[in-house]
């Protein structure tokens, strides 16, 4: 047996070829003697109408046995549809119903439910409309990132899952461990990795330009729509490259990505549009289309002070931009993704190059409409007396670094990179509202179920 996917019999035009499909039910309905069914199998948005003709007794009786949530599989031919959904059907002559799903048991029954709800059978929902979208764009943004930095010369590296550093300096880690401290399994204490940056690095200074993509963990308590205790992050690392370049890079990376998924997911992204976020395709296609506005931390805080708004946090120079004040920029000042350079020292890490003022650093965060931050990278601190008083100044450890240290010591060059979210990209690209409806089994502070 030959199985057909739904996507591509979408393709056929009406003929006697016999078509096999198969999937899970969405729903069965009987009109007049005659039996629909909806049949979903992940490889698009779209149900094949499986038509039962009910003058064939024994069809129609298996028909009956076949509820919302089953699987079958069912063969026949492509037929002109007379519904406006679709231009073809499948006409069937055999069905197989593989696994029942007893009527209303079904915790997945056909109305609609909330994304509350649905977090909480996360092994279910993938066999919904919303959800199999962002797997498929999940998919796509994945591959074409991949794509992306294979074209443009960088190499994959595999940045390490466990380490003994914090390359964020944020302390917000989680401890890996076997037994207690003496004993341990790596004679030291050891962490699952909030960042390859630093990884990255020491390819980079060898092989020019390379990229990770893998995954990365936060132990901070920020129960938002916008952060998850466990996430996939994008960071690419190129040398002989500056601030501008790095920003060049985030710019091109992001519009490219964008106007690939607008290309190529289609239908998913309609469906975003129409359900999830009215506006999105044309808010994306304008991001893919137009340069990002460019401006500096202290334009930034102009630009807020200037502001009638009233914001939770205060303005003022030196402090954090929050998430309000980032969706503010984006959203009213600027209409579309601002990268915001040279950030007081204090607020950054330590690995960000120090600028001549001695007070703000060449970091760089791309903020967009509806979620504020999705990338944060810098042009990195390459030279080694400003580097070790940075560790100093941050209360870090410099013998914790001694390797980092050393990459300055021996053939040091200008170097930057940044790191992409990708769930945070992917809720932008999708109009998701909570980051744990893009990713399939979200860790959240207090929740790692599935
Ligand atoms: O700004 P961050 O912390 O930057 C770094 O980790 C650098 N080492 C990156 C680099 O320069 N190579 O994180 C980068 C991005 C954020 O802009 C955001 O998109 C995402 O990672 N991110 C999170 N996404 C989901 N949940 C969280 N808790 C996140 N924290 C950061
Ligand atoms: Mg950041």
């Amino acid at each position: 047996m030959t199985r057909t996917r739904v996507r591509d019999a979408f393709l056929l035009s009406p003929s006697d070829a016999a078509v096999t499909i198969a999937g899970w039910v969405r729903t069965r309905r009987t009109a007049k003697n005659v039996t629909f069914l909806e049949v979903n199998d992940g490889s698009c948005l779209r149900n094949m109408q499986a038509v039962i003709d009910g003058s064939n007794e024994e069809l129609r009786h298996r028909a009956e046995q076949v509820a919302t949530g089953s699987s079958v599989v069912v063969t026949g031919t492509m037929v002109p549809s007379p519904g406006q959904d679709q231009s073809v059907e499948l006409s069937v002559s055999a069905l197989e119903l593989v696994g029942g799903a007893p009527g209303e048991s079904y915790p997945l029954q056909k109305k609609r439910h909330s994304f509350e709800y649905l977090r909480e059978i996360a092994h279910l929902r993938p066999r919904t409309n919303t959800f199999g979208a962002v797997a498929r764009v999940r998919n796509y943004l994945s591959f074409a990132i991949h794509r992306y930095f294979q074209e443009h010369g960088f190499l994959y590296v595999h940045s390490p899952i466990i380490t003994a550093s914090d390359a964020e300096g944020a302390g917000e880690l989680f401890q890996v461990t076997t037994l207690d401290y003496a004993t341990d399994f790596f004679g030291r204490p050891a962490y699952l990795t909030v960042s390859g940056q630093l990884n990255a690095e020491i390819m980079a200074s060898a092989l020019d330009r390379v990229y990770t993509f893998g995954p990365t963990f936060r132990a901070e308590n920020s129960n938002t729509t916008r952060h998850l205790a466990e996430f996939w992050m994008i960071e690419p690392e190129v040398a002989f490259c500056d601030i501008d370049c790095n920003m060049d890079l985030a710019e091109d990376f992001i519009r490219t990505l964008i106007r690939g998924l607008l290309d190529q997911c289609e239908e998913d992204m309609a469906f975003f549009d129409k359900r999830i976020e009215p506006g999105i395709l044309e808010s994306l296609a304008h991001v893919a289309g137009s340069n990002f506005t460019r401006i500096t931390y202290t334009e930034a805080i102009q630009a807020l002070e200037q502001s009638s708004a009233t914001f939770d946090f205060p303005v003022s120079w030196g402090a954090d931009i929050q998430s309000e004040h980032e969706k503010f920029l984006a959203e009213e000042v600027y209409k579309g993704p601002v990268i915001v350079t040279d950030y007081p020292k204090e607020i950054k890490a330590f690995y960000m190059y120090l600028n001549d003022d001695e007070k703000t650093v060449r970091g760089m965060d791309v903020l967009v409409p509806r979620l504020g931050e999705i990338v944060g990278g810098s042009q990195r601190e390459d030279r080694l007396p400003v580097l070790e008083r940075r560790i100093d100044e941050k209360g870090l450890s410099k013998d914790d670094y001694w390797w980092y240290l050393d990459l300055r010591r021996f053939g040091s060059v200008p170097h930057s990179g940044f790191g992409l979210g990708f769930s945070r990209f992917v809720q932008y690209c999708t109009g998701m509202a909570n980051i744990r409806d893009v990713v399939p089994f979200p860790r959240t502070p207090g929740s790692a179920p599935f």
